[in-house]
């Protein structure tokens, strides 16, 4: 497959299509509005990586939300986790008493969402959940285990629809591991 964005690179595989990420995201859209029947919610978007995912998945609620950012920087320009987890921007929004959906683009290790939650739990939310795109099921003790789950992912590196190699290949419509 030759697609002008993938730098010379080229598929291995296509993990999720365009059209199999736009329905699943409508479904958690419906599911997440389901779960919250009222008061105020507040969904965050972990940048960079859920920033297509968020877009798309907000417009797929169909209740009053505030959307507000967190931005942890886990991974170097390596293809695996360094462990490392720096929280460069905080959310503005005041947290307290407010219902929180954290939303992710993917569970690997799990040690970004340990970490970005128990930063979130000090703000004494009333209820903290999280929607993961993928989760790559490698993390079995998660203190916190996302509530909505997109898909399971496969244990390859995935890039599109946000996902990242060396800041290149979000722009991708569709998830897909590269040769
Ligand atoms: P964790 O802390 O090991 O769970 O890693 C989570 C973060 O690493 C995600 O938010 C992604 O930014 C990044 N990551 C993990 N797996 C992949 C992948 O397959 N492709 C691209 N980024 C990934
Ligand atoms: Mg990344």
């Amino acid at each position: 497959m030759t697609d002008p964005r993938l730098e010379g690179r080229a598929v291995k595989r296509i993990a999720f299509s365009a059209e199999q990420l736009s329905a699943r995201v409508a479904e958690l859209g419906r599911e997440i509005t389901a779960a919250y029947p009222e008061g105020e919610l507040i969904v965050l978007g972990l940048l960079k990586g859920s920033f297509i995912f968020l877009s798309d998945l907000v417009r797929c609620i169909n209740r009053p939300i505030k959307v507000d950012f967190l931005v942890a920087s886990s991974y170097g320009n390596e293809m695996v986790s360094s462990g490392f987890v720096r929280l460069v921007y905080d959310p503005e929004t005041e947290l307290e008493g407010k219902d929180i959906l954290l939303v992710e683009d993917i569970v690997d290790s799990g040690r970004t969402l340990s970490k970005v939650i128990e930063v979130l739990q000090a703000r004494n939310p009333r209820s903290l959940e999280i929607c993961a795109l993928l989760d790559k099921h490698i993390a079995t003790h998660l203190a916190y285990p996302p509530k909505f789950i997109g898909f399971q992912a496969p244990d390859e590196f995935l890039v599109g629809y946000g996902l990242d190699h060396a800041e290149s290949f979000r722009h991708l419509p569709y998830i897909a591991s590269l040769q």
